[in-house]
């Protein structure tokens, strides 16, 4: 490990990485496609279903939602000025910023009500999986998307220190989500290579910054990677009620 990082250094080798992945998680672009058409080419209770993406970062998902379901009106609840920042401007550029508003919000404190609930890589800001399966179904969306972390093979110590306790599969999971009320209509898993993408394109953006003490955090993140390769995972589900 090298000299510790100051908090601004940190935020922005953090920003460089967020900034270079489309989505900040393992989901590539066919992922997401399949992800947009099972939202899109849903029949809905409503005319304009209301769409709301708890955490959702940059907003790349809950935008390709929105655009592909011409009654629907998105919202996307985050924290980081940074990335709302980004997403508000994607969603001007695209012509979309009529139909998806992007607010600076504890998303887990949110209220409102929802057709359609997305939560990917955001299950920490209700206090892990289960509560974020119970948070969700108390909003009563008739479809919900989720994608969280769990473990894909069994953790070792390094693991279970970097990155706690977590469902032993997809399958658990998916009994997380029966307890709270919800059918599970689809599941999987993102696959070595949605990780391998997303791990090379995220360093890649930190190592780009150019400085010594980017390339170091880079080179860091790349030798932990290769101890969580294959061992941390990232389910889906489709859920439904
Ligand atoms: C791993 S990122 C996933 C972002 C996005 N869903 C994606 O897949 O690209 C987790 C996101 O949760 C956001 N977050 C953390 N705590 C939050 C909270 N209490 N309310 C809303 N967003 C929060 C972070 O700012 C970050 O954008």
């Amino acid at each position: 490990m090298g000299n510790p990082i100051d908090r601004g250094t940190l935020d922005t080798l953090m920003d460089a990485g967020r900034a270079a992945v489309e989505f900040n998680s393992p989901m590539s672009t066919a992922r997401a496609d399949s992800i947009v058409e099972s939202i899109a080419g849903r029949t809905y209770s409503v005319a304009s279903p209301t769409m709301v993406d708890f955490g959702c970062g940059r907003g790349r998902l809950i935008q390709k939602v929105v655009e592909r379901s011409p009654g629907g009106r998105g919202l996307g609840l985050d924290t980081d000025e940074t990335s709302l920042a980004a997403a508000r401007h994607d969603a001007a550029t695209t012509g979309l910023a009529e139909r998806v508003n992007f607010q600076a919000v504890d998303a887990s404190a949110w209220k409102g009500v929802c057709d359609v609930a997305i939560c990917v890589g955001s299950s920490h800001i209700f206090g892990g999986p289960a509560e974020m399966f119970k948070s969700l179904a108390a909003q009563q969306p008739e479809v919900a998307v989720v994608g969280l972390e769990m473990w894909e093979a069994e953790p070792t110590a390094w693991c279970l220190e970097q990155f706690g306790e977590m469902a032993p599969g997809i399958d658990s999971l998916g009994e997380q989500a029966r307890a709270a009320g919800w059918q599970v209509e689809a599941q999987s898993t993102s696959s070595l290579a949605e990780w391998d993408g997303f791990e090379e394109t995220w360093i890649g953006g930190v190592r780009s910054l150019g400085t010594d003490v980017a390339v170091g955090f880079a080179s860091e993140r790349y030798e932990a990677y290769q101890r969580y390769r294959g061992v941390l995972g990232f389910g889906w589900l489709t859920l439904v009620r």
